[in-house]
């Protein structure tokens, strides 16, 4: 796709017959002028809960909320014309029971505009995912390291390693075969990414994966260098505008108490009344 060419949103059907094709790509965004940013070169925009740590200054994902998710995710729609936007369930709203997770997910459709949702988990989610698939509701799946899941899986550590192979595996089969149209496989080690790409008959979209997966994400503000708390080994850095606003402000702080400024070409003139006739 070339950078300024205007065509129409893919839908989930589109993404999935992009099985083996040209990668897909796709970025998060929270706002609206970052969503405007990413649209002429995504293929999906993802409202990830990672808003909760990189926007909100939480320590985990576990404290996003609906509220916080339908207000991103409505703000990112307005911001979108060609990509195809995926919204996260946050922790709480599709783990207790389909009916559950079918409640929240149509709320996040109808109140954002949202095409699909993205849930955590693969055979633990499966019957869901299939709930869901089957009452139109199209669905991303995300396995491997599931962020909402740090307080079981022991902190941010690579799954499938050895013996967890067969579990991660057994992971995207799962999720495929329920319906799910495609699936992040988040910090799994390269070969077992391969793998389970050849092996699934949806895209499978990597972070932490491998460059043979159907499709590669990042948060965005990783990748603009504007999220600096800390930095994964597979977020990429393509700019470093956290540095660039940090000089920003403080060029702004030194001139203010210089006061050079504002300068005269910043402020207003007084105007001079007309004469009355
Ligand atoms: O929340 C998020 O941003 C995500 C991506 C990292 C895949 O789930």
């Amino acid at each position: 796709m070339s950078a300024t060419a205007k065509k129409m949103a893919p839908m989930p059907a589109d993404i999935l017959a992009q099985k083996g094709g040209t990668p897909l790509v796709v970025l998060t965004a929270y706002t609206t002028p970052v969503a405007q940013l990413t649209d002429p070169h995504c293929d999906i925009v993802l409202v990830g809960d990672s808003v909760g740590m990189v926007l909100h200054g939480l320590s985990s994902t576990i404290g996003v909320t609906m509220e916080m998710m339908v207000m991103h995710g409505a703000a990112v729609k307005r911001g979108l014309q060609n990509a195809m936007m995926v919204i996260d369930m946050p922790f709480g709203s599709y783990e207790e029971s389909p009916e559950q997770a079918f409640r929240n997910a149509a709320t996040l459709m109808r109140e954002t505009g949202a095409a699909a949702v993205k849930l955590e988990g693969g055979v633990a989610m499966a019957d869901t995912i299939r709930h869901l698939t089957s009452r139109s509701i199209p669905v991303m799946a995300h396995i491997g390291l599931t962020p909402q899941a740090i307080n079981t899986l022991g902190g941010y550590k690579v799954q499938g390693r050895g013996e967890d192979r067969k579990r991660v595996m057994d992971d995207a089969k799962a999720v495929a075969e329920a319906g799910a149209f495609s699936v992040v496989l988040e910090k799994v080690p390269a070969n077992l990414a391969d793998e389970i790409t050849a092996e699934i008959p949806i895209p499978t979209i990597g972070i932490g994966a491998s460059a043979g997966c159907d499709g590669q994400v990042l948060v965005v503000d990783d990748m603009l260098g504007l999220f600096t708390a800390f930095k994964p080994k597979f977020a990429k850095r393509y700019a470093t505008l956290g540095e660039d606003a940090d000089a920003a402000i403080a060029a702004y702080a030194s001139e203010v108490r210089a006061r050079t400024f504002p300068a005269a070409e910043h402020v207003f003139g007084d105007a001079i009344p007309e004469k009355k006739k």
